[in-house]
């Protein structure tokens, strides 16, 4: 339901790691948090949108080692381009708070200080993996013997240190309470239950300090430690606000008394912030005031954007080419709440077209140029009543905009889209069937004419309202193209029939040239060779070092994927008619019968090793393609099983 008494909205991005450049996917967030928070300032709701960095940890002490700097230096240096890139996108964001910042790290200590001091956090021992990549611990089963990161796949590392614990046990009766009394707490649903069905199998205590690394928040007490990274970076949603400082004006008007709190996060980090954020809160005495929304990720053809696989596409290569609009409508438009959604440039351009070019931009110029044909640019009110067409439009208009409200104020920004798009293609529809060209031949019908012409105008005046959070550019040409007056531009116009006479230009601009697709396929092929040789190679190799690898022709007799994993297949193959197998990670890009009786290269002589239980003795060969993905290294002379290194 949209809260029509809701006064003040914070909505936060999460914070991004200091440790790499912002892709399309992570800038998801932060865009679709922009147009909640446009949405909502437009709506007249006093809105704070805060985004920001997360700097400390090992991953970035280590990036900033190989990078020469300091890690202060680094994480200034990416904050500073990071800041200047949600510029380039016309975000919004009221603060960008940087986790190495003493407004930020003081309070932390604090925080941290009161939950020891109330025995919540305490000092214990941890043993156990630790993935420095993804700055968490896990357990054996969960490493397995090979001792791999189940969530990125890279080795672990062993650890034993002292470290404080926090007391999650004790809270999590708790929440679990918390969450089946406000059912809106986690959205989309589905997330919901994955929360609570992790919660019901038991929370282990959670370790909350480091001594292995020294770049984070040091343990006021006892600063040996420093802080664990993920309750430094949950802080920042209060900290931000100037929560535990001399001035907390934006915590009391926006958290302790605000009407809505909205953090957006990544499915990845759901857990993080639907169990560890409430449970530190209830520690702390603080309400809980936020409710959270999981998005799922943008993914690529070949799955997770990753630089091993070159399919990285940062925002400023599509706007250069393509404008920021259409990129902020496509990610808006695209991704349904909580589901994944793909990016491919194919699909841009489809969309780029057909909903842009074709749909918005040429009703806009189609419409001004027949009120200049035949009316000289002028739009009067009609007085008379409308015809059974128009009234159909003016309907449709009125239950799109309270569709639109409806999802927009509830994040489902993909459907509200849809809503207002089908608006736009009604209206396409009214002037084949109300043939302004045939009625403009007749003097008797210029008033119905006048009134087609008007009934086009409102609905674009609408769609332009409407489009504003998502492309507040395209929205402002649209306005001045259409000389729509200020105060009919404002959100509490969204109403039909609000414009008297007005002037359209004289000329109408083309708002979206449409693309070729055959040509911008070929752009993206030749920018893609173009990456790919100016990808580094790896540290040169001597003879010696590649002679010691035993690589041999095998066949591939069974295949078949591994239970509870997407990556995994589990391969048979037989070298010189003795069987093995072998646990390989091509699964999205092999189903298994695309292999079974194909002969392809085994590294012979690897060490065996259990993953995830499986015995796996050997690798197979694969090399990446120009379609950046993986390909599985195929013999294509019969009967060869002859040794090959
Ligand atoms: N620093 C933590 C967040 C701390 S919040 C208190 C973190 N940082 S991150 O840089 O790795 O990720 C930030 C956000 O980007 C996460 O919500 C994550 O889900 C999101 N995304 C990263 N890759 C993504 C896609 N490909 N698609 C959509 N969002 C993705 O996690």
């Amino acid at each position: 339901m949209e809260n029509k008494n809701k006064k003040t909205c914070y909505v936060t991005t999460p914070i991004y790691y200091a440790s790499g450049n912002v892709h399309i996917g992570n800038s998801y967030s932060t865009i679709v948090c922009d147009v909640f928070a446009r949405y909502n300032r437009l709506k007249g709701i006093d809105t704070f949108f805060l985004t920001g960095m997360d700097e400390h940890g090992q991953k970035i002490e280590e990036a900033a080692k190989k990078a020469g700097k300091s890690p202060q230096e680094m994480v200034n240096d990416i904050a500073k381009s990071t800041k200047e890139l949600w510029k380039n996108l016309n975000i919004t964001n009221d603060d960008f708070i940087q986790t190495s910042e003493i407004r930020h790290t003081e309070v932390v200590q604090q925080l941290f200080e009161k939950m020891l001091k109330n025995k919540d956090i305490y000092l214990g021992y941890y043993e156990g993996d630790y993935c420095v990549a993804c700055e968490a611990y896990f357990t054996k089963t969960q490493v397995g013997e090979e001792c791999i990161c189940p969530d990125c796949g890279k080795p672990t590392r062993k650890v034993k240190e002292e470290s404080y614990f926090l007391n999650l046990k004790k809270y999590s009766n708790r929440l679990l309470k918390y969450i089946e009394e406000n059912p809106d707490f986690i959205q989309p649903e589905s997330r919901k239950n994955e929360v609570v069905s992790f919660i019901e199998q038991g929370l282990e205590d959670l370790c909350v300090s480091r001594t292995s690394f020294k770049w984070g928040i040091p343990v006021l007490s006892n600063p040996r430690h420093v802080i664990y990274v993920w309750i430094d970076a949950l802080c920042n949603y209060i900290t931000a606000l100037g929560y535990g400082s001399k001035d907390e004006t934006l915590y009391n008007k926006f958290w302790l008394n605000g009407d809505e709190v909205v953090h957006v996060v990544g499915k990845d980090i759901l857990r993080f912030h639907a169990i560890y954020w409430p449970i530190i809160l209830m520690a702390l005495d603080i309400p809980i005031k936020f409710k959270l929304y999981a998005h799922g990720w943008v993914l690529m053809k070949e799955g997770k954007m990753s630089k091993s696989v070159g399919n990285i596409i940062y925002p400023l290569d599509v706007t250069k080419r393509y404008g920021l609009d259409p990129l902020r409508y496509y990610l808006t438009r695209e991704m349904p709440l909580g589901n994944d959604c793909l990016f491919s440039y194919d699909r841009f351009i489809e969309r780029y077209n057909t909903d842009l070019a074709n749909d918005l931009g040429n009703l806009l110029s189609r419409t001004i140029a027949m009120i200049n044909k035949y009316f000289d640019g002028v739009v009067i009110k009609p007085k008379e009543k409308s015809d059974t067409f128009a009234t159909e439009l003016e309907n449709l208009s009125k239950e799109v905009i309270n569709n639109y409200n409806e999802n927009f104020s509830n994040f489902r920004f993909q459907n509200g889209l849809t809503e207002v798009w089908s608006l736009i293609s009604r209206a396409n529809k009214y002037i084949d069937e109300t043939t302004p060209w045939i009625l403009a031949k007749d003097e008797d019908k210029k008033a119905e004419l006048n009134s087609v012409m008007y009934h086009l105008y409102e609905v674009l005046r609408l769609v332009a309202i409407m489009v504003m959070p998502v492309m507040p550019d395209t929205s402002k040409i649209m306005f001045e193209e259409m000389g729509v007056l200020p105060e009919n531009q404002a959100f509490d116009s969204l109403e039909y029939g609000k414009t008297s006479d007005v002037k359209v230009v004289t000329k109408p601009i083309v708002l979206f040239k449409r693309l070729d697709l055959v040509e911008e396929q070929k752009y993206h092929q030749e920018k893609n060779v173009a990456k790919k040789e100016e990808a580094p190679t790896k540290n040169e190799i001597s003879i010696e070092d590649f002679s010691k690898i035993d690589l041999r022709v095998a066949e591939v007799i069974e295949a078949s994927k591994m239970e509870g994993s997407d990556k995994l297949l589990i391969l048979k193959v037989k070298i010189d008619d003795k069987p093995r197998q072998i646990i390989s990670g091509i699964s999205e890009f092999y189903a298994p019968l695309d292999l079974v009786g194909k002969k392809i290269v085994v590294v012979a002589n690897l060490k065996p090793v259990k993953i995830r239980g499986h015995l796996s003795e050997g690798m197979i060969l694969t090399a990446s393609s120009s379609k950046n993905s993986l390909e599985v290294i195929q013999i294509l002379k019969e009967n060869n099983f002859a040794k090959i290194s």
